[in-house]
């Protein structure tokens, strides 16, 4: 993430303590009146106050104009722009965020839905449900979380409205306690599957569904290519094949950064390896893989450039 396009400065008007390590914060513009609109699995992104830059995903239901609702989880070992947000904003402080913008859109024709959420991964989902109990639209909620402590919302969902539509499961943080999707899984339906939470919670639910139409599965994860960064990466050259720029791709930074830092554009939106959009053609050398889009038969040929990086020390893409 490079800079935040057209920011727009927002109040925090109120910070809470929702779970252990989760922190809500609402936002509010300095005269309380409408913000840019948002639809449900929509994100801003916020520039903490050491300037850091992240992606929170909008938690509140959009038929709410004037706030904007965010749940932060406080994540020591993350890469600081969360602890920064937490320890060092205050109720009445000014924040930079930018504009929403929606990588995990709900069908909005979809006849059902099944939301999955692990830990932080309530957030979006918290505005699908809240978006979906205001049509009056079916869908069940299963919320995976280490314990009752950790599990954010809770009295929210505890209310009236999404009584009967909620399935809530501790693991105790034991993987062999994990709850069983298997049985909601198996057999596809008209319904559409929303997914967000940790890496793992989403590759069992894309092996899981592998039988299901793949438009009908919607990924989101938090991690962009930093956060994703693995202290045995090395560094890789890419080749863009209509150019022939060869850009040489560091650790910590996705093939798409190192391609804008020399100024080439490609159409990206998640950033996390879950929409699809920035999908480019592999022509030569062997890619690793990070995404949770392509199926194993497209990866010889494909590759999400912005968390993908390569095995060889050299790869041709048709860009
Ligand atoms: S921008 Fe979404 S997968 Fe790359």
């Amino acid at each position: 993430m490079t800079g935040l396009p057209a920011p727009i400065s927002l109040r925090i008007a109120h910070t809470e303590k929702i779970a252990a390590d989760i922190h809500l914060f609402e936002l509010r513009a300095a005269d309380g009146g409408a913000l840019p609109a948002f639809t449900a699995g929509a994100h801003i992104t916020v520039r903490s106050p050491n300037g850091s830059l992240r992606k929170y995903s909008l938690c509140n239901d959009p038929a709410e104009r004037e706030r904007y609702v965010i749940a932060v989880k406080r994540d020591p070992a993350g890469r600081g722009g969360s602890v920064d947000l937490v320890d060092n904003t205050r109720a009445g402080d000014r924040v930079e965020v930018s504009a929403p913008h929606n990588a995990f859109d709900l069908a909005e024709k979809a006849p059902a839905f099944i939301l999955i959420a692990g830990g932080i991964g309530i957030t979006p989902i918290m505005a699908m449900a809240r978006h979906l109990n205001g049509e009056g639209r079916r869908y069940k909620l299963y919320y995976l979380t280490r314990s009752a402590e950790h599990t954010a919302f809770r009295d929210a969902l505890a209310g009236d409205d999404f009584r009967g539509k909620v399935v809530i499961h501790h693991d105790g943080g034991d993987a062999a306690n994990a709850f069983d999707l298997w049985p909601i899984l198996e057999k596809p339906s008209t319904a559409h599957v929303y997914a967000c939470g940790p890496r793992p919670l989403l590759e069992a639910v894309r092996d899981m569904t592998g039988h299901w139409s793949p438009t009908a599965i919607h990924f989101e994860s938090f991690v962009d290519a930093g956060a994703a960064a693995r202290p045995e990466d090395k560094p890789f050259t890419v080749v863009l094949a209509k150019s022939g720029d060869r850009i040489v791709v560091a650790p910590g930074i996705s093939i798409l950064e190192a391609m804008r830092e020399r100024g080439h554009e490609a159409p990206s939106s998640c950033e996390s390896g879950t929409c699809g959009t920035c999908r480019t053609r592999l022509l030569a050398g062997e890619a690793d893989h990070r995404d949770l889009v392509l199926m194993d038969d497209e990866k010889p040929g494909q590759i999400m450039i912005c968390v993908s990086r390569a095995v060889s020390a050299e790869i041709v893409i048709e860009r």
